[in-house]
């Protein structure tokens, strides 16, 4: 259908594209095209938005400025009233129940839940040139004084043969982009206990709590973002060197908010839903006005209108979309839902 599309550029600079890269290669992704989701990486608070390699082993890099002030009270204020303490299921009787050794609460927010939660997620998908449709929905997290998480691997390896467990190993996280959105006077630092510094010297910036002394650490700074592979660039196998952790909490609060994202679309989304212009609201013949006008939207709905996730020719004439003006995520998120089928009434109009 070919409607130009305006080219890629690099506001991050070359670090950045050495991060695309980095993902590309991994992904032996196509040239990306500016879809909405690839569009110049706008970083929320661009008087401090740079791009620290920290290490290499494991890939990991902080987002300095990823996100505005704004943002961040945004998505705090977003979850807070909705914010659970985290369980742990009783090995007994298999009830949730409360733990001292899980005591962050959190939250999850639903996909382009907003527009501010759209634009995040688009940024993610750019910085990380892996597309909204591979993430999962954003996990927001509050840690309080001693709150921690001990060191895990953000791959899930399980021999669960469920349907959960299955999914896990077939399409496992790739990278993680962890957001910081609040300071925190002491503690809560990111660290990767057996990961080693591009230079130490360079990036060291102490005072460090003692469990932030091991391995690489990161301090959390309102509005910066860590990102890290925990796949090699094969795309398969675990880098050993991402185990990480998030060090107790020892004055203030912290909240975080999480994007995993997988090797290959995640959840419901299917690799076709992925594809650039899926959702797009248009007529791929010249005479889909007139079709539509005989009443050939009804009498055959699924070459004019499509259903569920198969696309239509006529969405435009046959209304199952709107155009969305440049740039409205959430009217473009609308336009990718699967198509209902129409009910026997209107079949038979
Ligand atoms: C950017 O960060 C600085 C330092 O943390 C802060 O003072 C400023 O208000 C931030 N700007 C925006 C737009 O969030
Ligand atoms: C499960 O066991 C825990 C103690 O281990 C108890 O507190 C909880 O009430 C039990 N739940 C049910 C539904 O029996």
């Amino acid at each position: 259908m070919g409607a130009p599309r305006p080219g890629l550029s690099w506001r991050g600079g070359p670090l950045l594209a050495f991060v695309a890269g980095l993902s590309c290669l991994l992904l032996g992704a196509q040239p990306a095209t500016a879809t909405p989701e690839y569009q110049a990486l706008e970083y929320g608070n661009k008087s401090r938005a740079w791009i620290e390699v920290v290490s290499l082993h494991p890939r990991a890099f902080v987002l300095h400025g990823f996100l505005s002030d704004e943002e961040a009270d945004h998505i705090v204020q977003m979850a807070t009233p909705n914010l659970e303490r985290s369980r742990v299921v009783d090995s007994k009787n298999g009830t949730g129940k409360l733990d001292p050794v899980r005591t962050s609460s959190g939250t999850f927010l639903a996909k382009g839940a907003d527009e501010v939660v759209a634009r995040i997620e688009r940024r993610v998908a750019t910085a990380t040139h892996l597309p909204v449709s591979h993430a999962e929905n954003l996990q927001v997290l509050r840690y309080e004084l001693d709150q921690e998480y001990k060191a895990h691997y953000d791959v899930i390896e399980t021999e669960e043969k469920t349907a959960v467990g299955l999914q896990q190993t077939a399409n496992p996280r790739v990278a993680t982009l962890l957001m910081y959105l609040t300071d925190v006077e002491e503690g809560g630092e990111t660290t990767f206990p057996g990961g080693k510094w591009l230079n130490k010297e360079a990036q060291l910036q102490p005072p460090y709590t003692e469990c932030g002394q091991k391995g690489v650490a990161v301090k959390p700074r309102k509005g910066d973002a860590l990102l890290f592979f925990s796949l090699h660039v094969n795309g398969k196998k675990k880098d050993a060197y991402s185990l990480h952790a998030g060090c107790p909490v020892v004055r203030g609060t912290k909240f975080s908010a999480t994007s995993w994202i997988h090797v290959a679309p995640f959840g419901t989304v299917t690799a076709q839903q992925s594809q650039p212009g899926f959702g797009a609201c248009r007529d791929n013949n010249d005479e889909c006005p007139q079709w539509a006008a005989a009443g050939e939207c009804t009498r055959n709905p699924v070459f004019m209108r499509g259903q569920g996730i198969v696309r239509g020719h006529c969405r435009l004439s046959c209304k199952v979309c709107r155009v969305c003006a440049a740039g409205d995520v959430l009217c473009e998120r609308e336009n990718e839902r699967p198509v209902p089928a129409l009910d026997a009434n209107d079949a038979t109009a």
